[in-house]
This record gives C-alpha cells, sequence and structure tokens, in this order.
C-alpha cells in the first residue's frame, strides 16, 4: 500500500474522529457522531492490517463480522441502566490491548535501540495496566461482584504512592537498559496499582473514576502510538484522553467536590449533622393526583424535573404522556436538566430521548434556571439532591456550592417521589417544607399516569 495512501487515509480518519466528537457534544447531533467515529475507526483498523500486512481482506471481512455481529447484540440487549458497567469493561479492554502492543513491542529489534520507543512501551505499560485492572475492579463494584462500599487497604496513601515510584522507575531502567525484564516487573506494580486506586473508592463514585479511566485509556492508545510512529493512534488517543478528562473535571464540578476527593476522600466529609426532623416537622404538605390536576388544568408554564427516581420508576414514557397532555392544552412545557441528575452522565437526556422527547425542550441547567421565577408549576421526579437549596443557602452544608436547579423559585413546585428519604448525598431537603411545595408521593410512574387521567377527566 503506497505511503501517500495510507497518509491520507489516517488524515481522513482524524478528520471524522475530530467531527464525530464534535457532534457528539449535542444530543441532536449524537447518534451521528457515533456513526462518524466508528467509520473512522474502521477505516484506521483495515488501512493499519492492509499496510503492515497482518492481515488480508478475508479475515478483516471475517473479522468485522464477528465484531459487528458481538456490538449489534450488546447494543440490543444491554439495559440502560448496565451501561456504566459496560463502558467500564470497554475501557479495562482499551488499556488491555495497549499494554499488549507495547508488550509485543519488547523484543521487537527494530525499537530495542530507540529510547523515545522504550520510553513511550514502558509508559504504555503503566498506564494501560492501571487502566485494565482499575476498570475490572470499577466494573466488578458496578455489577455488584465486589462490594460496592469503599474497600480500604491498609496504608493506602503510602502504598500507592510506593507502588508510582517503582513504576517510575521501572519505567527508567527499562529505558536505559530495554528487556531487562524490568518491564514485566512493571506490569505487576502496575496491575497492583489500579487495584489500590479503585478498590477504596465507593460504588457511588465510579461513574467518574470510569470518566478518569476513560481518560487513561486514551492516554495509553496515545502512547502506544509513539512506540510505532502510528498517528492516527497518536490522534484519537490523545482525544479520547482529553475528552475523558474534561468530563470528568465537568462532573467533579457539578458535584461540587474535588478529583482527589473523589479518588481519596468519601462523601459528604466534613460536613455537620442536619437533622431530618428539624428541616420537615409539621412542613411539609403532601397531595393528590387530583389536586396536582387542577393545578395543572391553569398552568402556562411548567417546567418538568427528571432526576435518579426517574429511571429507577422508568416513568419516561409516562412522563412525555403527561407533558403530550399538557401541550395538547396549550400549555408550554420544558425539561430541566442537571449535568449530574441520576447516575451517569447524560442519564436524563438518553432517557427522555428513549421516550422521544423532542431535543429543543431539553433545556441545561444555566439557561432554565432564570425562567423559573415565570414557571407556573415545576414537577420534580425523582430527583432530591440536584433541586436541594442548602447547596445555595447552608454553608454548614456538604454540598454547599454544589450548582442547583432552582426549583423553588417557580411558583408551585410538585415533588414525585415515594418518601421523604434522602437522595444520594444522604441530606434531608429543605424544599419538601417550602410554603410553594407539594408531595405527591408514590412511585414515579404510578404518580405520573395517575395525574395524567385525572388531567384528562378535566377536559
Ligand atoms: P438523588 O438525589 O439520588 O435522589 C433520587 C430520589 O429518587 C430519591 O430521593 C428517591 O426518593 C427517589 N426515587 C427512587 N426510586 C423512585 C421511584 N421508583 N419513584 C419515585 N422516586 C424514586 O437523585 P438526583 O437528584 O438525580 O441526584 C443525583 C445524585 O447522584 C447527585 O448527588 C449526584 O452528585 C450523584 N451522582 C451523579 C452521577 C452522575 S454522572 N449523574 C454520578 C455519581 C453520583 P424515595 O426513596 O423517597 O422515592
Amino acid at each position: 500500500m503506497s505511503p501517500t495512501f495510507v497518509s491520507i487515509a489516517y488524515l481522513v480518519a482524524a478528520v471524522l474522529f475530530i467531527l464525530g466528537i464534535k457532534n457528539l457534544t449535542k444530543p441532536r447531533t449524537a447518534v451521528k457522531g457515533n456513526q462518524l467515529s466508528s467509520i473512522a475507526m474502521l477505516i484506521a483498523v483495515v488501512v493499519t492490517l492492509l499496510d503492515q500486512q497482518i492481515l488480508g481482506y478475508s479475515w478483516i471481512i471475517v473479522g468485522m463480522l464477528i465484531g459487528g455481529f458481538i456490538g449489534a447484540y450488546l447494543a440490543r440487549t444491554v439495559q440502560m441502566t448496565s451501561m456504566p458497567e459496560m463502558v467500564a469493561a470497554l475501557n479495562g479492554f482499551g488499556g488491555g490491548a495497549s499494554l499488549f502492543v507495547a508488550l509485543a513491542n519488547v523484543f521487537d529489534p527494530s525499537m530495542a535501540d530507540n529510547s523515545v520507543a522504550q520510553l513511550s512501551i514502558g509508559i504504555t505499560v503503566l498506564i494501560g495496566s492501571v487502566t485494565l485492572s482499575g476498570s475490572f475492579v470499577a466494573f466488578g463494584k458496578l455489577k455488584e461482584l465486589l462490594s460496592g462500599n469503599p474497600i480500604k487497604v491498609p496504608g493506602n496513601t503510602i502504598l500507592n504512592g510506593a507502588l508510582v515510584v517503582a513504576g517510575l522507575l521501572l519505567i527508567l531502567a527499562n529505558t536505559m537498559s530495554p528487556g531487562g525484564g524490568w518491564i514485566f516487573l512493571l506490569v505487576v506494580v502496575a496491575i497492583a496499582l489500579g487495584l489500590v486506586l479503585v478498590l477504596p473508592i465507593g460504588g457511588a463514585d465510579m461513574p467518574v473514576v470510569i470518566a478518569l479511566l476513560n481518560s487513561y485509556s486514551g492516554i495509553a492508545a496515545a502512547t502506544a502510538g509513539f512506540i510505532s510512529g502510528n498517528t492516527v493512534l497518536i490522534i484519537s488517543g490523545s482525544l479520547v484522553g482529553a475528552s475523558g478528562l474534561i468530563l470528568t473535571q465537568i462532573m467533579c464540578k457539578a458535584m461540587n467536590r474535588s478529583l482527589p476527593n473523589v479518588l481519596f476522600g468519601v462523601m459528604a466529609e466534613g460536613g455537620e449533622k442536619i437533622d431530618a426532623d428539624e428541616v420537615y416537622a409539621g412542613k411539609v404538605k403532601s397531595s393528590s393526583p387530583e389536586e396536582v390536576a387542577m393545578m395543572l388544568e391553569t398552568a402556562e408554564r411548567v417546567v418538568i424535573v427528571p432526576g435518579y427516581g426517574l429511571a429507577m420508576a422508568q416513568a419516561q414514557h409516562a412522563v412525555r404522556e403527561l407533558a403530550n397532555v399538557m401541550e395538547a392544552r396549550g400549555t408550554d412545557v420544558k425539561y430541566a436538566i442537571h449535568p449530574v441528575a441520576g447516575r451517569m452522565p447524560g442519564h436524563m437526556n438518553v432517557l427522555l430521548a428513549e421516550a422521544e422527547v423532542p431535543y429543543e425542550q431539553l433545556i441545561e441547567m444555566d439557561e432554565i434556571n432564570p425562567q423559573f421565577e415565570q414557571t407556573d408549576v415545576a414537577i420534580v421526579i425523582g430527583a432530591n439532591d440536584v433541586t436541594n437549596p442548602m447547596a445555595r443557602e447552608d454553608k454548614g452544608s456538604p454540598i454547599y456550592g454544589m450548582p442547583i436547579l432552582n426549583v423553588d423559585k417557580a411558583r408551585n413546585v410538585i415533588i414525585v417521589k415515594r418518601s421523604l428519604s434522602p437522595g444520594f448525598a444522604g441530606l434531608p431537603n429543605p424544599l419538601f417544607a417550602k410554603d410553594n411545595a407539594l408531595m405527591l408521593f408514590g412511585d414515579g410512574k404510578k404518580a405520573i399516569v395517575e395525574l395524567t387521567a385525572s388531567l384528562k377527566e378535566a377536559d
């Protein structure tokens, strides 16, 4: 294959990766983004296999058929709620693939005299192994094969530090004297590092860890690209590494936590204990579907605020039906999307897309917050922490400073949940006790179906 053709094919793949990532930033174009990125990956893999004469056309077609079948099967069968563990496993495979590429090059005579390649091998082995073992611990925690509670490793911080230093020394030793068995020692050290990094982190923080490991898998791919000078691997790995880091940062910011606090701390550390009875006693008012339906009959602007409970109740289709009925009556309906509502990035977008809610009705936090004051009714369905005014007002609260949806500024707030139980952060929510708030207790789906039926009866 001519080098010019290979370079052009790699360039096309790189451009498609960049366009793919760009399209993935908006729900409306996300499917197209996914398709562009997969076409880019197919071009890159096929051209590399043919260029290096690794495989002929017939084996490539067999591989495409097997891979395509596995991909289609997983896409159809994996539940939306199992997506984080699937991403964890895929990150692990990505890190493992880079690790094996690096190991395959350790004894290659064309690499042995090149210190850039040897340094790249060492770095790839370190990051690839950490990604591999860390991702499978994350997978085990999310799949409940391992306890979701933080598993404390004695002397964790010292052990982490010692393993990082040992890893760096082994990379140096391998670069100075390649093929001396250093690299296999490095695999053991890095696998252990991945384990001790992720085991002490609680299951609920796993989505942040997965975004970080996703970034690591990209960095490992990029450094693997430096081993053989493969430009498309360097570009695609860098894109994954950078976007994973950006996502990690967005999630930490939206949870008002620093990355070191997620990695080495515990949720709600340092906050004072807040008594739920004191917050709620005698102030919480409950309502019925009929009463809420009467309120909706006269409402001109309604904002629906989904949270984790919407996913648990699988109430997305019921919510869409309620919105249809309200819109048919001339009510303006929007959905307020908090960046960490639910338990994984984009959780609410995905659920609402499943119910075919038009994308233009999904409004991000910064844009919807100024609109709550003109909202007649905010309906909060299974959301709790992301609406907790303590984050805005109570300096002593562990979530103080976390950006929230200002639903309490709406004229009326209806909160649909089963009880007064707290959400992920384990804190009472003063929203439930506000004068303009009414609780509609019940399972999210059942309550919304009953509310819709009551509203239809009013027609
Ligand atoms: P949460 O604060 O966790 O509250 C969810 C509420 O849903 C609970 O209070 C629960 O109350 C209710 N619920 C559960 N099952 C229900 C059902 N079948 N029907 C109706 N309600 C039900 O949720 P949120 O407001 O979406 O906040 C997300 C939290 O997760 C934040 O603290 C965030 O930092 C954290 N987190 C998010 C992510 C990402 S990436 N999204 C990752 C890690 C952590 P009842 O039991 O009373 O019904």
